[in-house]
């Protein structure tokens, strides 16, 4: 997720732009750069590095005169954050500059047939090898730079919000969208394009939002005029005046960062499974995992080190590497893992899973795991990242920045890539036929959508966490792939309301814990129809005989539970491994709604930070 911001006008450019990428930073910032035309010529500085880095840099590198221009800051997918793949891009003429945010998965392909044309590359970025595409087609074609873009997106298959300028027809933005968002702000004379409206908001009320497939040619004094990609035919753009503030863009509309991140994981999901899930070829391709495939087949074990949110999602891989590609693992808090003197063999696959990779934690564990000899892969949210860094090897989730404390996009991107790896992992031992692989793969795909239809609980479960937020101590049970679910939701409702809450296997009850059950006790029981069912439901019953107030977070349709419980929260049904997809969804609102009603810093609580970067 990167922010995107334009200027086309009166005023000097190169003032809006930064400004606009300030106020976009939210959206990624581990580099930045800016385009502007002068009048002459293109004028381009890059850095890795924040927004404040890229402002010193362009004051030593270039003049910023000019009333057209485009700049970037990133949040990297492809390619390392540094310098050389910072945005913008120039095409190999240095005509054309471009600005991206999204992902272009078929861009290896593209990248080989340029090079083979001639064309060079500076960068490992999908970016340039698509303005690369759009000079070419500009070129053979002998078309407009409006045409040529159009031709050329419908050639790449992805996500992408672009804005391009050409210094020999420096009148013009033209800008594109698919799967990414962009904002076409309209004032006097002025035109402004961003990811959002918080660059423009203080210019003009006046904005269009550019639909998919969609995309738009921004002439000066001439005005905007917006098309299908697909067949080039005219759309009738609906200008609507803004109603938000500054605050509110910035998270999406949504009162908190942390609900915002709750509400993208439909998008975050498929994002991190894009381009590496094809279910028209039946494969699933992750490079980190290719390169080292014997290593994974001949591994004694997989050692998963990580803390926090990122040590339940190391659970839930526990089940699916096991149950799946029947390796042995091992899951190990790194805090622990590092000092324990563990045993460690050569033929061991440390994972580290971490959103931030810079948990202090989890480094150490990992340097430790390959002094003696392991191979390290790394899961992280962040490119470039320390433990990415580390790492022999790795696969990044594509969440985007999570800012709200409380990890919650993270974490089912974090399940996605792993069952990715797992799913891979299990086809090429053959541990499943290639219709399991198939039907995993299928349902996978649908997991998006039933995060949409689990979100629709909201309101739901608001009036829920009313009649809980007051409780003083709560229990949350899960079975099989969903006990470490119940850890997750135990730990959310800790670290944002302060409320005191364990996590438990379901049958781990009569060990102890039901002693604490009476009236004053709400237990989360997750009884989803996958995964020993009938045990959660007499799990259940043995609550209700001791009076426990239960709140079940069941299957679509369940009249079983509904009439035990006080309270029921449906979930779409899914196959039992991507359960915790689902499952996790009404216990992370759960806690944001008793959060908020109790009057808590939902996005920076109390003691805690984003990255635990201290040991
Ligand atoms: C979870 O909501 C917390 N933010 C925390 O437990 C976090 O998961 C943990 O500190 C690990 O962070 P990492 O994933 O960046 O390594």
């Amino acid at each position: 997720m990167c922010g995107i911001v334009g200027y086309i006008g009166h005023r000097e450019a190169y003032s809006i732009i930064l400004k606009g990428l300030r106020r976009l930073e939210y959206r990624g910032y581990d580099s930045a750069g800016v385009a502007l035309y002068d009048g002459n010529d293109i004028k381009l500085s890059k850095t890795k590095g924040k927004v404040d880095d890229l402002a010193s840099k362009v004051s030593q590198e270039i003049t910023t005169e000019g009333s057209l221009g485009i700049g970037h800051t990133r949040w990297a997918t492809h390619g390392e954050p540094n310098n050389v793949n910072s945005h913008p891009h120039y095409s190999n003429s240095g005509d054309l500059v471009i600005i991206h945010n999204g992902i272009i998965e078929n861009y290896e392909t593209i990248k080989q047939e340029l090079k083979n044309r001639g064309y060079s590359f500076h960068s490992d970025t999908d970016t340039e090898v698509l303005i690369n595409l759009i000079e070419d087609v500009k070129k053979n074609e002998n078309v407009k730079l409006g045409k040529a873009v159009q031709i050329a997106l419908n050639q790449v298959v992805g996500a992408y919000a672009i804005a391009v300028f050409d210094k020999n027809k420096a009148n013009e933005i033209v800008v594109a969208k698919l799967g990414s968002p962009l904002a076409i702000g309209i004032g006097k004379e002025e035109f402004f394009i961003a990811s959002d409206a918080s660059p423009f908001l203080e210019y003009t009320k006046n904005a269009i939002y550019l639909e998919d497939e969609e995309m738009a040619v921004i002439r000066l004094h001439k005005g905007i005029s917006v098309r299908k990609i697909k067949d080039d035919s005219l759309v009738d753009p609906y200008i609507q005046e803004l109603q938000l503030n500054l605050e509110q863009i910035e998270k999406g509309g949504y009162e908190h960062f942390m609900l915002k991140e709750i509400y993208e994981q439909p998008s975050a999901i498929r994002d991190t499974y894009r381009g590496r899930l094809s279910i028209e070829q039946a494969i699933i391709k992750m490079s980190g995992v290719e390169d080292n495939m014997k290593r994974f087949l001949n591994a004694d074990r997989i050692i998963i080190v990580a803390c926090g949110t990122s040590w339940h999602a190391g659970l839930v891989a526990e089940y699916m590497f096991e149950d799946l590609a029947r390796i042995p693992v091992e899951v190990e808090y790194a805090s622990e893992f590092r000092y324990r003197n563990p045993v460690i063999s050569e033929n061991d696959i440390v994972i580290a899973i971490s959103q931030s990779g810079e948990t202090a934690d989890t480094l150490a564990a990992i340097k430790l795991a390959k002094e003696r000899g392991a191979f390290v892969f790394g899961v992280c949210n962040v490119v470039g990242s320390s433990i990415a860094r580390e790492s022999n090897a790795g696969a990044y989730t594509h969440a985007g920045p999570e800012i709200g404390v409380a990890s919650t996009k993270a974490f089912t991107t974090q399940i996605t890539v792993l069952m990715l790896i797992a799913l891979r992992l299990a086809r090429a031992k053959g541990t499943i036929s290639s219709s399991e692989f198939r039907m995993h793969m299928l349902e996978l795909d649908l997991i998006p959508e039933k995060v949409e239809n689990a979100l629709k609980s909201d309101a739901h479960i608001q009036l829920i966490a009313d009649k809980f937020k007051d409780a003083k101590n709560c229990l949350y049970l899960g079975r099989g792939y969903n006990f470490p679910v119940a850890l997750e939701g135990a730990l959310k409702l800790k670290e944002i309301s302060y409320i005191h809450a364990e996590g438990y296997p379901a049958a781990e009850m009569k060990h102890g814990p039901i002693a604490l059950i009476d009236e004053n006790m709400p237990i989360f029981v997750i009884a989803t129809k996958k995964g020993h069912y009938e045990k959660i439901v007499s799990n259940i019953q043995e609550i209700k005989s001791r009076k426990g107030k239960i709140i079940a977070v069941v299957t679509q349709g369940d009249e079983v539970v509904k009439e035990l419980a006080d309270h029921v929260i449906e979930v779409p049904e899914t196959i039992e491994p991507l359960t915790p997809l689902l499952t996790t969804i009404p216990l992370q609102l759960l806690s944001y709604h008793m959060a908020v009603l109790l009057g808590k810093n939902v996005d920076q609580p109390r003691n805690l930070a984003k990255s635990v970067t201290v040991e």
